[in-house]
């Protein structure tokens, strides 16, 4: 979509949104509309439900002001609208467009008292909002019926001093590209997006200055990765390590390491999943494709900082060579873990993924995204992703990261007690406790065996969150792209000159 910010015309046309404060209180340009047409707009509002809450609206047709169509945008109480809030908004009035066929669409931002934002900051905010929101996945839609397609081609925002949007939007802008490539990534079929595939449209970060390196089982094996290797090991598809590097911090700072758990397609294995809903499982990568867009978005936006990403990449298959359950297998670090359960495959993969990042680059903090266990959906719903860490300080810095881009996170405990749960008869631990309790920090546990003296360390499950059944103002329904902004945030308030 096309976006433009430009000043205040001398006359509207076409769609129009205008800002209506809380309390059904007109702000300027609804009030010169509303005065010029003889106090129609109050009168159309009447007893409508319409009060002028953030992201309500209404809409009033043929009326004044040059404008074909008005739509009243609720902004709430000034004070309420930050960042996110300006991002709802453009979300709504995407969302509105699309429904009604609309191509193009006006926003018109007057300053809203009380709010921090200026009003270059908010039309950016708008702007940015509106883009995550008109987003659709019609790769696979061969009929060309309107309900099928986005409508919406054109944003105007209206703002006195553009420049200042605009200055405000290209710092913003470098997002839009991230998350949609992620979403596509997350909302691909696994018959597309294997392993491999994956890898391949990875690649394509090396145009931002990313440096790209795949490993291959053969390598992998060399390196002792035998437990991530267990997992893939039923497919016909060849795992990978899937390496990117984006090192334009000072030399001597050690860099950030990001894991992702890239299971392209989740079976089960062995320990077969029931056949209902797995389907789901083509999104057993999310952590891999947050992660992926995360260092886009650091490239893109070249971010002054030391990143690394490391991205597991396997399909989870039964078959003949699978792997079995009591299967003892020995990973990167040494240590021998008992299969019990080849579902619990993610953890797996990221053992030899995490050794693997601290081995190479002895980063300062490692923070891991996954879609790691079904308990975490049970624990806190779809609304906020499990943070488990060694470490106070980076917790607090996603948390507080989270909170600001809308990407909220829940912390979770750990400790001995849960750790002496995966106690293996035969090796050094088991892949899964003995009940099901507290099946998230268990799983957190497993991998917490596998971070070294002296790392910051944060895995977050992202099973309730990677995708969304309804999805919220500025992400349509689907792959969310949790996680991309998330971590694109961590870095940019913490480990940027
Ligand atoms: N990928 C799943 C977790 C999952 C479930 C993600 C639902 C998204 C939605 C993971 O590999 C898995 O199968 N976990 C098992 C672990 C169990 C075998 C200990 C689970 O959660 O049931
Ligand atoms: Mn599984
Ligand atoms: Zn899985």
């Amino acid at each position: 979509m096309k976006v433009e910010f430009s000043a205040f015309p001398k006359a509207f046309s076409g769609n129009v949104a205008v800002f209506v404060a809380a309390e059904k209180q007109f702000l300027a340009t609804a009030n010169a509309i509303d005065s010029q047409a003889g106090g129609a707009l109050t009168r159309a509002l009447g007893a409508g439900r319409f009060t002028g809450a953030t992201g309500q609206t209404a809409t009033i047709l043929g009326q004044s002001g040059g404008a074909d169509r008005l739509l009243l945008l609720g902004v709430g109480k000034g004070r309420e609208l930050d960042a996110r809030a300006a991002e709802g908004l453009g979300g709504v009035v995407a969302a509105e467009a699309n429904a009604a066929g609309h191509k193009a669409v006006t926003v018109v931002v007057d300053p809203v008292k009380g709010s921090r934002l200026t009003p270059g900051q908010i039309a950016a905010r708008i702007a940015l909002g509106a883009q995550l929101r008109n987003y659709r996945f019609d790769r696979y839609k061969t009929k060309d019926k309107p309900e099928h397609k986005l409508s919406l081609e054109q944003l105007t925002v209206v703002v006195a001093g553009p420049a200042d949007a605009r200055k405000v939007y290209a710092q913003l802008e470098p997002t839009i590209d991230a998350v949609f490539m992620t979403r596509d990534l997350v909302s691909e079929p696994a018959n597309v997006l294997y392993p491999v595939e994956f890898a391949r449209r990875a690649r394509e970060l090396t145009k931002l200055g990313v440096k790209v390196e795949v490993l291959g089982e053969a390598e992998m094996k060399k390196l002792g990765m035998h437990v991530l290797l267990g997992v893939g090991q039923g497919s016909e598809r060849e795992s990978q390590l899937l390496v990117m590097r984006w090192m334009n911090g000072p030399k001597d700072q050690a860099p950030v390491a990001l894991i992702g758990k890239g299971v392209c397609f989740d079976t089960g294995g062995i320990s077969l999943k029931p056949a209902g809903g797995m389907e789901d499982m083509k999104w057993d990568m999310g952590g891999a494709g947050a992660v992926t867009g995360a260092m886009k978005l650091i490239a893109g936006r070249k971010a002054k900082a030391n990143v690394v990403a490391i991205c597991a990449l396997v399909e989870n298959m039964p078959d003949g060579n699978a792997q079995r359950p009591g299967d003892v297998v020995k990973s990167m670090s040494g240590q021998t873990v008992e299969v019990i359960n080849t579902d619990a495959e993610g953890r797996l993969i990221l053992c030899d993924a995490m050794w693997y990042a601290q081995e190479k680059f002895k980063p300062q903090a490692m923070v891991e995204l996954s879609t790691l266990t079904g308990a975490i959906i049970i624990s806190l719903g779809h609304e906020r992703a499990g943070l488990f860490s060694n470490n106070t300080q980076l917790s607090n810095r996603l948390r507080a990261a989270g909170s600001q881009i809308g990407e909220k996170l829940w912390r979770m405990p750990l400790g001995p007690k849960y750790d002496k749960l995966i106690d293996s008869e035969i090796a050094d631990m088991k892949n899964v406790s003995n009940g099901r309790d507290g099946g998230s920090i268990t799983a957190a546990q497993f991998l917490q065996r596998f971070v070294q003296e002296g790392v910051a360390w944060a895995h977050i499950d992202i099973a309730g969150v990677a995708w969304s059944g309804k999805g919220d103002n500025t992400t349509p329904k689907g792959a969310t792209a949790y996680g991309v902004r998330l971590l694109d945030k961590l870095i940019a308030d913490n480990y940027e000159r």
